[in-house]
């Protein structure tokens, strides 16, 4: 490993807020279908609303600490850093009272100490019975989070707790979710997509202490696997020598040779619907890797074997349904002729060729080049970020999936 360590964009972290409502148990849902989409939600529960779902179960669904008072594990929930961590908050179900709190700008448990703390958009899913909805005490104080810049929904109309109906229903999750995405500017196209990403560069041992490697960081591989966890997408990661990361939500398998790759690639390549082969796999390994140091006067001459070609077998793999990407690394003036015929002779249906010319891309997080389609189609990057090659990558993949699969 080298290099700074890797950062990733902002999106993904939802703070959901839970009021003491009889709906609090949907939320469970919610949770579980954030997760879905690629969110990572800390759940903060108002004390009351622990009556109708218990911290430990929200704990288990999140996976994360869940406190309801600032004192609670104040070194590691304290509500500035929740506050500033949240590209949402997301209260629901949010009760008439806890309406009535913000609408106070009151601070008087962590969710709404979080809330006043926080720069995040807020999105507020009442639910409550019709009288408490219609009191003109909850209706001015829904106007007064609108006009403060809080989207509140409507509730949904229908029976309630009890023989009573009427508006005051907590919405169906598919119509919150659907809210969210909009707000956090999502879209969904890899919902229930595996998506299999090769990361890094790998290392060929020469003896106990030296290797063959490359220049790679990683970057643009965990960018791509950091965008299909965005679209929704269930992420596989085969990681080579990268710079440092933590993809949340990501399952990363670690390798070090092309061989070990390659052997990760063939097993889980069937269990996905794309591949996308960003890693840098070393062309050649040493023919006999030695188990003792080699002394320096034997070290003038190392003889190599050529490695297989990863993304040639995967492309031979290949079933209807499927969809394999590729990465090209070239230097020549004549780079998107050989891109071009290195995507049909490897039977790839994406091949994003960059001009590595002179150490540029390799490390850095800006990249340029063109992203060809095996139809033909071509769409160039000048100096952009990588992670908006790996939105482009997701977004045909999305798109082509669709196409194949009707
Ligand atoms: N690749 C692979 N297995 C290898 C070598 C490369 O899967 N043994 C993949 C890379 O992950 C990348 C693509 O092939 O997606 C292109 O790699 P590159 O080194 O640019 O091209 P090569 O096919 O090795 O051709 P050449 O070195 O001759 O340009």
């Amino acid at each position: 490993m080298a290099g700074a360590p890797i950062l990733f964009p902002r999106g993904r972290e939802v703070v959901l807020g839970v009021s003491a409502g009889i709906a609090a148990y949907k939320s469970c849902d919610v949770l579980r279908r954030l997760q879905d989409h690629g969110f990572l939600v800390t759940v903060v529960p108002t004390e009351s609303s622990l009556n109708f779902v218990g911290k430990a179960t929200w704990q288990a669904l999140s996976g994360r600490n869940v406190a309801t008072s600032v004192w609670e594990n104040s070194s590691d929930v304290s509500h500035v850093a929740l506050a500033d961590k949240a590209d949402l908050i997301l209260i629901a179900p949010a009760t008439a009272d806890l309406i009535s709190r913000l609408a106070q700008g009151r601070a008087d448990d962590l969710l709404t100490t979080t809330v006043l703390a926080s720069n995040a958009p807020v999105l507020i899913v009442p639910a409550m019975h019709p009288n408490m909805w219609l009191n003109s005490a909850t209706a001015q104080n829904v106007q007064l989070l609108r006009q403060r810049g809080m989207t509140v929904l409507e509730p949904d109309t229908g029976r309630l707790t009890g023989k009573d109906s009427g508006i005051g229903r907590f919405p169906e999750t598919a119509r919150i979710i659907s809210e969210v995405l909009q707000i956090t500017n999502s879209d969904a196209k890899l919902l229930n997509t595996k998506v299999l990403v090769t990361a890094g560069g790998t290392r060929e041992p020469i003896d106990p202490v030296r290797y063959i490697g490359n220049r790679s960081s990683g970057r643009q591989g965990l960018a791509v696997a950091y965008e299909a966890l965005r679209s929704g997408a269930e992420v596989t990661v085969i990681a080579g020598d990268t710079d440092y990361f933590e993809l949340e939500g990501a399952r990363v398998i670690k390798v070090e040779t092309a061989a070990e790759m390659l052997d990760a690639v063939v097993q889980e390549f069937p269990l996905n619907q794309a591949l996308v082969m960003a890693a840098a796999v070393a062309d050649a390994k040493p023919t006999q890797g030695s188990v003792e140091k080699i002394k320096k006067d034997e070290l003038q001459q190392i003889e190599l074997t050529l490695n297989s070609d990863i993304l040639a077998q995967a492309g031979k793999m290949k079933k209807a349904g499927q969809i394999v990407v590729g990465f090209a690394a070239e230097t020549g003036l004549n780079s998107l002729e050989l891109a071009k015929e290195k995507l049909n002779r490897k039977n790839a249906d994406f091949l994003y060729v960059n001009n590595v010319a002179n150490g540029a891309i390799f490390g850095s997080q800006d990249t340029s080049g063109y992203l060809l389609s095996s139809d033909g189609g071509q769409e160039a990057f000048e100096a952009v970020d990588k992670h908006d090659v790996a939105k482009a990558i997701i977004k045909r993949i999305g798109t082509r999936l669709e196409r194949v699969n009707g």
